[in-house]
C-alpha cells in the first residue's frame, strides 16, 4: 500500500480534530494527547487520501538538545507496514534540523511492538538517573550523532 507521511500544524483545529480521532483509535479510552506544542506529522492512506496514523516530538524537558518521542499511533488495519518506524525517522530528521544530539522515548512493558520498532531503528534501553515514569516503564534512547 501506498502511504504519505506529512509534517502538520498541531495547532490547526483541523489538525488537532484528526489527530484526536486516531488518538481514540489507538488509544481507546484515554484524552487524546495535546497537539498545540511540539511537531506533529500525519500519516495517510494513498489510496483513499485518509488519515491513518500520527506522531508527536516534544524537546525533552530535562535534558538539552534531546527530543522526546512522545507519543504515535496507527489504526489497527494498517499496522505491521512499517509506518511506525517511518514515524520516528521523520521526528530524528526534524530533531537533526533542530541541532539536537539525542532521541529519548519510554514504553510500558506490555507494548512490545513499540519496543520491537524501537530496537529496529536503533534504540537501546537504559535506566535514567532519576527515571520519570511510575508504571515500570522501558527508558530508550538514541545518539543522533551515530551515523
Ligand atoms: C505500536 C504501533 C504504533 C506500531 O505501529 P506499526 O506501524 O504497526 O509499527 P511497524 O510496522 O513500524 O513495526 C512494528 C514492529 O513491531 C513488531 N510487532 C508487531 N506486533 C507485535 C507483537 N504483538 N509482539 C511483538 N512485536 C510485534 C513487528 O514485527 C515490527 O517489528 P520489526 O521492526 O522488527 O519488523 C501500533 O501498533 C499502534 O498504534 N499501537 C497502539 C498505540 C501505541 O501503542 N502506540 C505506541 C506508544 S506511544
Amino acid at each position: 500500500m501506498d502511504y504519505r507521511i506529512r509534517e502538520v500544524d498541531g495547532c490547526d483545529p483541523a489538525i488537532a480534530a484528526q489527530i484526536a480521532r486516531l488518538h481514540l483509535i489507538a488509544f481507546p479510552g484515554e484524552v487524546p494527547i495535546r497537539t498545540d506544542g511540539g511537531w506533529w506529522w500525519l500519516a495517510w492512506n494513498g489510496d483513499n487520501g485518509r488519515p491513518i496514523g500520527f506522531a508527536g516530538l516534544w524537546p525533552s524537558s530535562r535534558f538539552a538538545q534531546t527530543g522526546y518521542l512522545c507519543r504515535s499511533g496507527i489504526t489497527p488495519s494498517h499496522r505491521g507496514n512499517g509506518l511506525q518506524k517511518r514515524l520516528i525517522r521523520v521526528r530524528e530528521r526534524k530533531a537533526r534540523t533542530l541541532g539536537w544530539h539525542w532521541m529519548l522515548t519510554d514504553t510500558v512493558p506490555s507494548n512490545p511492538a513499540s519496543s520491537n520498532t524501537l530496537i529496529s531503528c536503533g534504540y537501546r534501553t537504559y535506566v535514567p538517573a532519576k527515571p520519570w515514569c511510575t508504571n515500570g516503564a522501558i527508558y530508550w534512547r538514541r545518539s543522533l550523532d551515530d551515523e
